[in-house]
């Protein structure tokens, strides 16, 4: 049993109530469901508790978060554990923590919320006042897909100490604010989204108390061996380290269960299996930290964290030279994982592990630790080196043996240590290649005397350079010894060009680059001991160009300012309309009391189903035999596609798969069982026998040579391209590949399908954007009218476009289940199939070939993009049409060709996501402008304002439109972001520092908003006024995060002219509301928004006579008598949408009902010896127009932003030649954490000046900030054009997104890479 059992994708924590009356945690399983599971691997934090022990050392008592999913419940013995529910309830009282979270507008689709409450809970709970960087970590291991993190970070600052430059920033936006009052004097702008005032103070005192009775068992701990038996588990916890020792004689293969983030995953997804846990939890000498004079004795049991705080103290206690490996520790330990992990992984667990990626393995290595061992036969010690890493039995553990402690020496004198490494992102990411550094000198010279490098990442355990290091002994530290090692490490450390994890040439150049990090920062040492110890030895002097490499990215803690207009000061106060209104759902998020999906309390004679996938990439099913599964305890059936009473989903596009597969990941049939856990096991049982088919078809341009497509290409034409490449001065061609991105909304795809016994209806609870679609595809695969199913949707924990067309593929293979079997049904996906089934984003490849003036005016424009469909049509077409009518972006070009095309592959089918085509091939465009920037020698923001629609014009497809608003956004971010003086700053920048360079960049952005189609335009909604007066809104649209529940409220406030508090929304429900839309396309709050006001118009017509009769009544008086009267107080509000239309035969329309501009700048500083990036600041003007809700949408704009820039830097889709995705995990798919957010992330809300068509002048803000993104994405790659640059290398290199640190690292080409390549050729 696991804390966070996996029980139906939901937690079953142990309450906090349980702390009261513990008398078996096991079997007082409280069903609580704040605690979410997302994950299940520790990645996430959306499983966060906080675990309350004494420390029998200190003891003390010590409160740290966790993540509830990799905690085995048996280990809890003793320890309090609060959950979110613990914490505070809006049915009781609310935590200041919860509030403020809440208020602060930091949660939008609320399902990481409970968990971001419970880090920083834990947090407050150790440091009531904590610092901002505290603050940081603390929440580093918790992902957020929705918000950005900034209104995240914002909450958590109201705790912290405010810090000068927050003060700073905040005098200085509100200077600008008054000038630009001055300038426009009727209009006032806020910098503030909450009233910090209002929030409950924190008051410790209140906090929980750690139970009497744990205490008292504490103080007396028990001795007893502790056993708990499970269905195929034994669990053994003994309470000395005699017995322990004896039981792991007696089971010498058990493991022994620490931290469990090792074991834990490895059981959980790589099929581990051990019979037998031992758990040294009840032990005391294993947290034993003692400190003589020569160095650290750290107990093996002792969390990471706690190891982090003995170092941390340790430095400060003693001279600068003792304790090089401590500081070196100390780094890694900072980025090692999010906080959780560090409170839970052992460092005896950690050593053992002996994972290749290990940050601290290779650290201890090169520090001469030495491992103590204890068995029942006694004690012994073995060094921590390359060959135990290796698992060689000679210098292993014996049968029998544990770790008991481990000997970190002190540094000397003349020695230097230093540690490495390199990820996809800074924090929270497992290294590609880490190492560990020391050099020893023969004091008072540079000649060294003892040398040790030890990597990680490059080999399937830590690697020592032992040959390198022996043959450099006696030398002095200078270049020719640098160029030597270089040699001589790539010789060693030989990565073969097969090796696991791929990026070889990526990861060989780490080693060196390190290296060379590592060289100068000795040579710097040495200079200052020189200056310390005069006539001593001499180094080589080193330029000043060179030592900035030397510092680390600082993690910074982010700040930034919010700009809105407020709303007009004759605007009565409960009129909601414009103002910052906390997301409806809000608290109820950050206290874990919104239901999801599958919180839904388990219904009678309920059964989980999971599926079973295609391991192939095209092959004939031979034979599916599900025998075996079927023996299994707990398996009711098989459902296969003969089962589908009705249609199996379209000719091309099957629900089940029936004789033939088109990828991996393709479902062919489900099994029905008990219990989520049985179901999963049988999944593993069934048999399937496959024929492999050709062609397999995985990559665009294989797709290309293959002429497979999914649908003919889509062209727009203007002008004569070909006579206006004869008339420039230039023409560059160029390529752009954009990889595709996985939506990882937080909620993974889940649905309940509940029989109901009367006339073949359904009820059906999905996570979805679409119900009606869901309705329309369960009724075609059972055969049964649309009218006897309803589909619910309560709230979902994200889309992002991932949740419009699949979930109806869930619900209807649910459906079938629950005919079949006349059991209610729940599907709930876990993230690896998830990742795997449901696709995502269309990676795409874009060739352009542009004519230009020297000046940078572009006369002619060809673009060609294709885009990876994957194996089935689903929305690819519709991807490749929006993809070519948005391809201009802001300029007109007036001979301009742009054609797209969806290739047909076999891999699972891509699919909506936020932007619909935009982000990436809008980045073809931007990407062009550059090249022809870099040819003019000029920036290209001068060739983007060239070239940018200038007055009233008509795009490429002959729309009308003015870019007045577009060339404010662009004028007014140039502004906010002084970018004219800050590029000269990184020009001076750059100038002073060879290693590092800076980039900036500024985007301006034309985002067309809705549909091009009127009927997807259309909205309806029902309003019911009860007798009371309270009201009952209910509309098309669904709650995906985004706030849409909350702005229909504001729209009905104002419409009715009654307090919010009067109304509420419940769910959407397609019994009350049918034949809705997708809400997606950034339309969905619009459109409904206008139902709701012509329902409530239609109300309000209703009761005027009443109210003119009774001008002084109250709203109940109204209602009353109107009720009386007879007057229905039901109303159907109705909107029939905006004209939209495309006519591709004549290559024109008027698709759009309006767009959305915006402008952004980035700036970012790279290190070219490692390809890692830091975002210094960014500025984003957005036009909403008259925004509904400013908190809202400014939240939007940030959370598309973010998910824009891991699109561009650092989210990579891995596949193996076979089709199979392997970035299937948090630990694998880095979407950007709280670190990641600019340092400087600043964003307003252009002042309103023009009243489009939407509802109330608001615009829709969805997806369009995702492609400001982008900024970041050119930023860098500025910063590696003026390395380039420098470096005399071409300019016009080919771009490739995400930039990551690879793609950063070997772009910046210089002798480190050349070695590296010149290795690959003579070796
Ligand atoms: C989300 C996540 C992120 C991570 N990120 C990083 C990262 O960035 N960098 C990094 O280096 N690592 C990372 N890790 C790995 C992490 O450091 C290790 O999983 C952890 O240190 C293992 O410690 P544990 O106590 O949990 O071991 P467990 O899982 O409890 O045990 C692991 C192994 O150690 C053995 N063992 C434990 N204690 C002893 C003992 N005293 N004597 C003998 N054998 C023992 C067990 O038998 C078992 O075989 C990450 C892990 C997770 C889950
Ligand atoms: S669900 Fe536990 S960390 Fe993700
Ligand atoms: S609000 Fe954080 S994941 Fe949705």
């Amino acid at each position: 049993a696991y804390g966070g059992s996996q029980a139906r994708g939901r937690i079953r924590a142990v309450a906090a109530g349980l702390r009261h009356s513990h008398s078996n945690v096991g079997s007082e399983l409280i069903r609580l469901t704040g605690t979410k599971y997302a994950c299940g691997r520790g990645g996430c934090g959306a499983c966060t508790v906080m675990v309350s022990k004494r420390d029998p050392m200190s003891q003390k008592i010590r409160h740290f978060s966790v993540t509830a999913c990799l905690v085995p419940i048996c280990s809890l013995y003793g320890a309090a554990v609060t959950t979110v529910e613990g914490v505070g309830s809006i049915k009781t009282r609310l935590h200041p923590v919860q509030e403020t979270l809440a208020k602060s507008h930091g949660t939008q689709c609320g399902f990481c919320s409970p968990g971001m409450v419970m880090s920083m809970y834990a947090l407050l709970r150790n440091h009531p006042r904590p610092s901002e960087e505290q603050l940081l970590a603390a929440l580093g291991g918790n992902l957020c897909r929705c918000t950005g993190y900034r209104p995240i970070l914002a909450s958590g600052k109201t705790f912290c100490s405010v810090s000068r430059r927050l003060w700073g920033l905040l005098c200085k936006a509100r200077m600008t604010d008054r000038q630009n009052h001055l300038l426009l004097p009727f209009i006032k702008i806020c910098t503030e989204l909450f009233e910090k005032e209002e929030f409950q103070p924190l008051d410790p005192t209140q906090e929980l108390i750690f139970p009497p009775e744990l205490l008292r068992m504490a103080e007396n701990p028990e001795k007893r061996t502790l056993t708990f038996h499970g269905e195929r588990v034994t669990w053994i916890s003994p309470g000395t380290l005699k017995d322990l020792l004896e039981l792991k004689m007696k089971y010498p293969e058990a493991p022994l269960i620490a931290g469990n983030t090792s074991l834990g995953p490895a059981m959980k997804s790589q099929g581990q299996f051990h019979p037998i846990l031992l758990s040294p939890a009840r032990i005391s000498e294993l947290s034993v930290v003692s400190k003589t004079s020569d160095g650290l004795t750290v107990g093996a049991g002792c969390s990471l964290a706690q190891v982090k705080d003995v170092l941390a103290e340790s430095i400060s206690e003693l001279p600068e030279e003792k304790t090089q490996t401590y500081r070196a520790l100390l780094k890694h330990l900072k980025s090692l994982a999010g906080q959780q992990i560090r409170n839970m992984a052992s460092l005896g667990g950690h050593i053992i592990s002996r994972h290749c990626y290990s940050d601290l393995n290779p650290i201890l290595t090169v520090g001469n630790t030495t491992l103590n061992l204890i068995s029942k036969e006694g004690t012994r010690q073995i060094p921590l080196s390359e060959r135990f890493l290796a698992g060689l039995a000679s210098a292993d553990l014996k049968p029998g043996e544990i770790l008991e402690s481990v000997f970190i020496p002190h540094s000397g004198k003349w020695e230097f240590v230093s540690a490495f490494r390199q990820a996809q992102c800074q924090q929270n990411a497992l290294a590609d290649v880490n190492a560990g550094m020391r050099v020893c000198f023969r004091e008072g010279t540079d000649t060294v005397e003892d040398l040790s490098i030890a990597y990680g990442g490059v080999g399937a355990a830590t690697i020592s350079a032992q040959k390198s290091c022996q043959q450099l002994l006696g030398r002095r530290w200078d270049e020719l010894l640098l160029d030597e090692a270089c040699r001589l490490l790539l010789d060693e450390v030989s990565l073969p060009g097969w090796a696991p994890g791929g990026r070889v040439e990526f990861r060989r150049t780490l080693v060196v680059s390190f290296f060379f990090k590592f060289y100068l920062e000795v040579l710097q040492e040495l200079k200052k001991q020189v200056e310390r110890f005069p006539g001593t030895c001499r180094s080589p002097e080193i330029s000043d160009r060179f030592l900035s490499v030397l510092e680390d990215f600082p993690v910074a803690v982010p700040q930034g300012v919010q700009r809105y207009q407020s709303v007009d000061s004759h605007q009565p106060l409960r009129d909601p309309v414009g103002r910052p209104i906390m997301h409806l759902s809000g608290l109820k998020h950050a206290t874990g009391e919104a239901i999801f999906c599958d919180d839904i309390p388990m219904v009678d004679k309920e059964l989980c189903m999971a599926l079973v996938t295609s391991t192939k990439a095209h092959a004939k099913i031979i034979s599916i035999d599900p025998s075996e599964a079927l023996k299994l305890p707990g398996v009711v059936d098989v459902i296969r596609a003969e089962d589908i009473p009705g249609t199996n989903g379209a000719e091309d596009d099957q629900l089940l798969a029936v004789d033939e597969v088109l990828c991996v990941g393709q479902i062919i049939c489900a099994v029905v069982a008990e219990t989520a856990v049985q179901a999963r096991r049988a999944s593993e049982k069934i048999k399937i026998t496959y024929e492999e088919l050709e062609p397999v078809i995985f990559t665009i341009e294989d797709a290309i040579k293959h002429n497979s497509f999914l649908c003919p290409e889509k062209k727009l034409e203007q002008g004569n391209i070909e006579e206006a490449f004869e008339n420039v001065d230039q023409i560059v061609e160029g390529e752009v590949h954009v990889g595709g991105q996985e939506h990882f909304y937080m909620e993974t795809q889940r649905v309940l399908v509940i029989p109901k016994t009367e006339d073949k209806e359904l009820d059906i609870y999905v996570s979805t954007q679409d119900p009606a679609h869901v309705q329309k595809t369960v009724s075609s695969t059972l055969n049964i009218p649309i009218n006897r199913i309803t589909c619910h949707v309560k709230r979902v924990g994200g889309g992002f476009g991932g949740k419009v067309g699949r979930p109806a593929l869930f619900g209807a293979i649910a459906a079938v289940g629950a005919i079949k079997t006349g059991h209610p049904i729940r599907l709930v996906l876990d993230r690896e199939d998830d990742m795997l089934i449901t696709g995502g984003r269309h990676p795409l490849f874009g060739k352009y070939k542009v004519g230009f003036m020297n000046n940078g005016r572009i006369k002619a424009l060809d673009i060609e993009c294709f885009i990876n469909g994957g194996c089935v049509l689903d929305d690819s077409e519709q991807v490749t049409e929006f993809l070519v009518l948005k391809l201009e972006n802001a300029y007109k070009i007036h001979n301009l060709r742009l054609r797209g095309r969806a290739c047909l592959t076999n891999l699972p089918s891509n699919t909506a996501f936020r932007g619909f085509g935009f982000p990436q091939g809008t980045l073809v465009t931007e990407s062009c402008i550059t090249a022809v920037a870099a040819k003019c020698g000029l920036l290209p923001e001068k060739v983007r304002e060239k070239n940018m629609y200038r007055t009233v014009d008509k795009t490429i497809y002959k729309q009308a439109f003015s870019p007045e608003t577009l060339i404010r956004c662009w004028n007014e971010c140039l502004d906010k972001s002084s970018f004219p003086s800050r590029r000269m700053q990184v020009e001076e920048f750059n100038k002073k520092n060879y290693w590092k360079k800076r980039g900036i960049a500024m985007i301006p952005m034309k985002f067309s908003v809705g549909f091009a189609a009127t009927s997807y335009h259309q909205a309806a909604a029902l309003v019911h006024i009860y007798t009371d007066g309270s009201v009952l809104v209910t509309h098309g649209g669904n709650e995906l995060g985004q706030g849409i529940h909350t702005k229909m409220l504001q729209v009905a406030s104002r419409e009715l002219r009654i307090p919010m508090s009067y109304l509420h929304i419940c769910e959407t429900s397609t019994a009350t509301v049918p034949n809705t839309i997708a809400t997606a396309a950034s339309i969905g709050s619009d459109v409904n928004g206008r139902a709701v006001q012509n329902a409530c118009q239609i109300l309000m017509k209703r009761l005027e006579p009443i109210i003119k009769k009774n001008p002084e009544g109250t709203w109940e008086d109204w209602i009353e008598a109107a009720f009386e009267q007879r007057i229905s107080l039901s109303a159907t509000g109705y909107f029939r949408g905006y004209k939209a239309f495309m006519d591709w035969e004549k290559g024109e329309g008027d698709p759009f009902p309006y767009y959305v501009y915006g402008a952004a700048c980035s700036e970012v500083e790279i290190d070219c010896l490692t390809g890692a990036h830091r975002k210094i600041r960014t500025d984003i003007v957005m036009d909403a127009c008259c925004s509904l809700n400013p908190a809202i949408d400014i939240g939007q704009i940030e959370g598309a932003f973010i998910q824009g820039m891991g699109l561009y830097t650092t989210e990579e889709l891995k596949y193996s030649p076979e089709g199979v995705l392997h970035s299937r995990g948090p630990d694998a798919y880095k979407i950007p954490t709280i670190t990641d957010v600019p340092q400087e992330f600043n964003v307003s809300l252009l002042p309103s000046s023009q009243t489009p068509v939407t509802i109330y002048s608001s615009k829709g803000l969805g997806e369009s900030g995702m492609f400001l993104g982008s900024s970041v994405f050119f930023a860098i790659t500025d910063a590696v054009a003026a390395a380039r640059r420098e470096r005399d290398l071409a300019e016009d290199f080919t771009v490739k997104s995400p930039a990551t640190p690879e793609w950063v690292r070997m772009a910046c080409a210089d002798r480190f890479t050349e070695m590296v390549w010149n290795y690959c050729l003579f070796s």
